[in-house]
């Protein structure tokens, strides 16, 4: 069994679709570990890009992911890192496949809807940037 982190996006919270996503990700077979919703300030999600930084979006990105409350998600499943990058879709939802988030929802390649991690040292560092106890 895996452990991985889902982020849904103020691009999402603000057109009500967590219920929507929640149901995806149980129907997927995760298994929900821990539920967070919380405002990030812009300093916090600059910690938590910390990888972008210097990077041209990455400012946008910042005052984007403070402009209104996300939910993390700590999710469990074999494959777990994998499987929701999968589900989730590419970054950019013109070229993310049907039927992932991202296609379905996103609005672009910024308003993408939902962050993933993207491998399993990843997982497990941004899992401890939210949830302390896993
Ligand atoms: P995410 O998977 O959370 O990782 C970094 C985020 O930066 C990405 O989703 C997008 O929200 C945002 N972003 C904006 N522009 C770009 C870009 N050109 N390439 C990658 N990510 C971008």
């Amino acid at each position: 069994m895996e452990k991985t982190l889902l982020i849904i996006k103020p691009d999402a919270t603000d057109r009500h679709l967590t219920g929507e996503f929640l149901r995806r990700v149980e129907s997927a077979r995760f298994v929900i570990l821990g539920l967070r919703m919380l405002h990030l300030d812009a300093v916090t999600a600059r910690r938590f890009y910390a990888v972008h930084e210097g990077k041209p979006f990455v400012d946008a990105l910042v005052d984007y992911m403070s402009s209104g409350p996300s939910v993390a998600v700590a999710l469990e499943r074999e494959n777990a890192v994998k499987a929701l990058r999968e589900f989730v879709g590419a970054t950019d939802p013109a070229k993310a496949a049907c039927g992932t988030i991202r296609h379905d929802f996103g609005l672009d390649i910024q308003r993408n809807s939902v962050h993933a991690s993207d491998g399993l040292d990843t997982a497990r560092d941004e899992l401890r940037f939210f949830f302390e106890k896993l």
